[in-house]
């Protein structure tokens, strides 16, 4: 150790004397090359010589492994070899006083570590991140620089200061960095020495930028589920970048849904449908939580899920005979309420009756019961129908069949007669002759359907009877007709009578002027002398 640390020393001492006794005796030492720089590790040869007129001792002063490789008068050429540092070696000669010449030896090498610092993860567009690159090694640092780069881009230059030498670079964070490539780069530039440009790089790191808005996601979902409905539900959030990259998740009471996600430019609908069963029944939390970079927003709903049957509705029997009491019953679950239409007003409870004395008007009536509950701040309703069916008739009267009908011949007309009861009663209805009445369209009337109708309506629950008249009135043009005919006939029979009358007349009044013609000659023939 102690000698390592002497040595040093050595070559300046002898410098000192050089310096000190400049070209005494003539003889000149010198150095060739004067200058070099070498890779780290390298080697390089030396000529040490001397200028003296006659053989003169001539060597090479230095710390480092050397060896003589050829000599000639007045010179030596060493090779310096496993050079590590930069070092000034002494060539130094005997003539008549000893002489030296300094060289100065450069080493170079290239940084042994180029580290871009980790990147974080996800980073939020819009916040600065810094780059951070560290440089072991690497000489002659004044020629060292570092380089922080996006991609291709220079984001900075700075000379490496230090071992190992720190260099950052400050960014605001764009949506175009997102899965941008960052990396540091060294370069080390020794073409003023008549060498090259080295450049090493880091390992590229990629940048990952996202945007989660602050604004909560919205989640859809009905307030109040009932058991064994399908039920749908989805969460949505805009303004995410990258939207693809967005996690959400759906959540009921800490149980895990299967949600459908769909991707949009900048947002995502997650869709989930549950079929909820009984051990479900209650209030339940609906989370849904939307996760992006590092960073997350959520919003929960509750959710009621309810179980509630519609109303048993009862009818002591559903079909009656008419005049039977008949008692209509409604119940519900407890906590609801029931509405029993028809009912009088009672106070609203889980049940409500209803008693009816069963009539002709009752059949086919219904019976409608609304239950109501309250789940969740909803008003829900539950409502059942039932109909009753009574037996009566069957019933045949005015309002069923008109027992008078009187209309003109030709004209248009309907005759409805349909009897009531249930079961529905059979309808015949005939005239003495065994005509039977037509119902329905007649058009036109004709004169024929007058007459009297025997109609009975009958089921098997018995039978009436009853008399329906059929009035037709004839065209006036008969009557008319007939008027004519008759006055006619007097007219003819008139004539005939006067005729005869006036005949007998002329006859009669012949004879007689014949008669008198006679008389007159009987009494004037002998008694007439002209
Ligand atoms: C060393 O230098 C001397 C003087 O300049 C020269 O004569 C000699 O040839 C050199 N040797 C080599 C190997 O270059
Ligand atoms: C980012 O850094 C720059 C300077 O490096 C500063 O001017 C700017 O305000 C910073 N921006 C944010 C969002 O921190
Ligand atoms: C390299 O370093 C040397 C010594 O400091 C200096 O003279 C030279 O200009 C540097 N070259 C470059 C390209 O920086
Ligand atoms: C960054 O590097 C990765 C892998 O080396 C490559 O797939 C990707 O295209 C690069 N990104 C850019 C923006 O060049
Ligand atoms: C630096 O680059 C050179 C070639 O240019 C290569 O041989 C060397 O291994 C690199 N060093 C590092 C630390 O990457
Ligand atoms: C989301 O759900 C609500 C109610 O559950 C529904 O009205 C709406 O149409 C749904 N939206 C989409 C895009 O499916
Ligand atoms: C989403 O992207 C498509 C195609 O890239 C574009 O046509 C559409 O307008 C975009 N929609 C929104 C809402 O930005
Ligand atoms: C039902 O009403 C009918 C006639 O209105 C009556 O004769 C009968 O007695 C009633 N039945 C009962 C059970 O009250
Ligand atoms: C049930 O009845 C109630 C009241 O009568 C009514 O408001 C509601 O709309 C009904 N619901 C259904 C499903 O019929
Ligand atoms: C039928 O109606 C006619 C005319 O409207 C009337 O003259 C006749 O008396 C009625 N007959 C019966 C049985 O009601």
């Amino acid at each position: 150790m102690a000698l390592a640390a002497a040595r040093p020393a050595l070559p300046a001492l002898l410098a000192l004397i050089g310096a000190l006794l400049p070209g005494l005796g003539g003889g000149q030492t010198s150095v060739h090359p004067p200058e070099a720089i070498i890779p780290r590790g390298g080697s390089v040869r030396v000529n040490c010589s001397s200028s003296c007129d006659r053989p003169a001792f001539v060597g090479l002063e230095t710390v480092l492994t050397k060896k003589e490789v050829a000599q000639g008068d007045n010179w030596k050429l060493f090779e310096l070899s496993g050079v590590q540092g930069d070092t000034k070696p002494i060539c130094f000669s005997q003539c008549q006083t000893q002489t030296i010449a300094q060289m100065s030896l450069v080493v170079y090498w290239l940084p042994e570590r180029i580290e871009l610092a980790p990147l974080p993860p996800w980073q939020p567009v819009g916040e600065n991140l810094t780059l951070r690159c560290q440089v072991t090694g690497g000489a002659p640092r004044a020629n060292l620089s570092v380089v922080l780069l996006r991609g291709e881009e220079e984001l900075s230059r700075q000379p490496a200061v230090g071992d190992p030498a720190k260099a950052t670079a400050t960014v605001l964070a764009g949506r175009d960095d997102h899965l941008a490539n960052f990396s540091c780069r060294t370069e080390l530039d020794l073409r003023s020495q008549g060498l090259q440009l080295f450049q090493n790089s880091s390992a590229p790191r990629q940048l990952r930028t996202f945007v989660l808005p602050e604004t909560r996601p919205n989640l859809a979902t009905p307030r109040v589920v009932e058991v064994g409905t399908e039920w749908s539900m989805n969460c949505t959030m805009e303004g995410l970048f990258p939207a693809s990259e967005a996690q959400v998740r759906l959540e009921l009471t800490g149980w895990n849904l299967h949600p459908t996600v769909m991707y949009n430019n900048d947002s995502l609908l997650a869709t989930a449908k549950e079929k909820v069963n009984t051990e479900e029944e209650g209030t339940q939390q609906l989370l849904c939580v939307v996760t992006l970079g590092h960073q997350s927003r959520s919003r929960q709903e509750t959710v009621t899920i309810y179980s509630f049957p519609a109303p048993n509705l009862i009818l002591s029997e559903p079909e009656v005979s008419e005049g039977t009491l008949v008692t209509v019953e409604c119940e519900t679950q407890a906590g609801a309420k029931v509405v029993l239409s028809g009912a009088s007003a009672q106070l609203p409870g889980p049940r409500a009756q209803l008693r009816l004395n069963a009539s002709a008007e009752d059949d086919r009536r219904l019976f409608s019961c609304s239950a109501v509950l309250e789940a969740g701040g909803q008003v829900l309703y539950k409502n059942r129908t039932r109909e009753l069916r009574v037996l009566y008739g069957p019933l045949l009267d005015e309002r069923d069949c008109l027992g008078n009908w009187t209309w003109q011949e030709g004209s248009q007309q309907t005759l409805t007669c349909r009897p009531r009861g249930n079961p529905v009663p059979e309808l015949k209805c005939l005239r003495k002759d065994g005509r039977s009445l037509p119902i329905g369209d007649l058009r036109p009337v004709k004169r024929e359907v007058a007459g009297t109708y025997l109609c009975h309506a009958r089921s098997s629950r018995g039978e009436v009877t009853r008399e329906v008249v059929v009035n037709v009135l004839y065209h006036r043009n008969h009557i008319l007709t007939i008027i004519l005919v008759t006055v006619g006939s007097v007219a003819v029979i008139t004539c005939l009578a006067a005729y005869i009358y006036n005949r007998q007349r002329k006859i009669r009044e012949y004879k007689l002027q014949k008669a008198q013609e006679a008389a007159a000659m009987k009494l004037n023939t002998p008694a007439t002398p002209p």
